[in-house]
């Protein structure tokens, strides 16, 4: 039986200790480390396919990695069985028992605990109020709306005051409003509570908003984890930059190489960008620019001169798609929407400074 707890959690810290998980010939997950801190919101970040769903699984217990651990508090779980690990778990369908009203949903995980009535009852009333459904409790599932349904999947996740929250794109079934505004109620709850939280997107959006720190995952491997803004401004390479804000990818050359940085030729841009390791003069590189980075001018001013292909009118913001003398692509975002842009017009681009990265080009 369990005893009356404190509002907030006692909050795991999680390991995965270089986790593999193979399903026939393919690796679903291969040799993945990543620490997650009491308390804290990590997000696993990368495209379909890439493993998100299989690690959290492995988190879960209900897929048993072919090799690694996973440690919560320091202690081995890797072969504990999902009921023994004190977590909640909420997937994407909500997986709710539509024979069951919300309150007998909600209260299931405490049942079967064998928790005593009465604070049955308490616990459910208190789960709801803090997903805003009291009220709801007589209700079945298919007499809810989508976001409805979700709260209480949160609501029974968080009713066993689990030290482990594992949430699998859980609000990939509501429309783009009502997942801005889930998203809002996830990070207030779980700052409120404390509790460890690992969350699952492909939504690069919803892990920089919701993240303390942001692992990106590419066929199973963790590439890079860090904070939204460390991830962001110092992506680890093209994958990382592409995946996570979106990356213009320029080929060029270094053509001077400083203390902390690179001078690189790319076309007809000469652009310093900041450097770490290896880059000599003459080496192959892509320079890498946000489409925010780009400033754009009507006329031929700038590092690079170009066409207009497209534009996006956005109401408060306008974004362009510009095309180079050799073909070369780039978006550009950020703008005045008020720019007179048209298809066809010259255009030049500067980058702004600073804001350029290098990564290594084998071709
Ligand atoms: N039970 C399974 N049997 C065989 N292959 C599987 C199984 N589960 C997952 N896979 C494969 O493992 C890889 C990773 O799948 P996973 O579901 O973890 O990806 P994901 O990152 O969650 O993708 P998505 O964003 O599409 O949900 C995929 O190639 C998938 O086809
Ligand atoms: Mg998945």
């Amino acid at each position: 039986m369990e005893t009356v707890s404190t509002e907030r959690v006692l909050a795991v810290e999680v390991e995965l200790d270089r986790l593999t998980k193979r399903f026939g010939a393919t690796a679903a997950v291969y040799g993945l480390s990543l620490s997650v801190g009491r308390g804290e919101f990590c997000t696993l970040l990368g495209p379909s396919g890439c493993g998100k769903t299989t690690t959290l699984r492995i988190v879960a217990g209900l897929v048993e990695p072919d090799d690694g651990r996973v440690l919560f508090d320091g202690k081995d779980v890797t072969r504990l069985p999902p009921w023994d690990r004190n977590l909640g778990m909420v997937f994407q369908n909500y997986a709710l028992w539509p024979h069951m009203t919300v309150f007998d949903n909600v209260a299931f995980g405490l049942v079967e605990r064998r928790v005593p009535k009465a604070e049955v009852r308490r616990r459910v009333a208190e789960a709801l109020d803090k997903v805003g459904l009291t009220g709801m409790e007589g209700r079945f599932p298919s007499q809810l709306s989508g976001g409805q349904q979700q709260r209480v999947a949160l609501a029974r996740a968080l009713v066993v005051r689990p030290g482990l929250l594992l949430l699998d794109e859980p609000f990939s079934n509501l429309d783009a409003k009502l997942r801005v505004q889930m998203r809002a109620e996830l990070a207030r709850l779980q700052r409120d509570l404390g509790i460890t939280t690992l969350y699952v997107t492909h939504d690069q959006e919803e892990a920089l908003v919701l993240s303390d720190r942001i692992a990106v995952l590419d066929s199973g491997r963790l590439v890079q984890a860090g904070t939204p803004r460390e991830l962001y401004e110092n992506p680890r390479d093209v994958f990382v930059a592409d995946f996570l804000g979106g990356a213009n990818l320029l080929p060029g050359m270094v053509v001077r190489r400083g203390a902390a940085e690179v001078e690189v030729q790319a076309g007809e841009a000469r652009v310093a960008a900041p450097v770490e390791g290896e880059a000599a003069p003459g080496q192959p590189v892509w320079l890498s620019v946000r489409p925010e980075h780009l400033e754009l001018s009507v006329g031929d001013a700038g590092d690079l001169r170009g066409t207009v292909l497209a534009t996006d009118y956005l109401g408060w913001t306008l974004q362009a798609e510009v095309a180079l003398a050799d073909g070369t692509r780039l978006q550009v975002r950020g703008l005045d929407p008020s720019t007179p842009l048209r298809p066809g017009q010259t255009v030049g681009l500067r980058v702004r400074s600073g804001r350029a990265r290098v990564f290594p080009r084998r071709n």
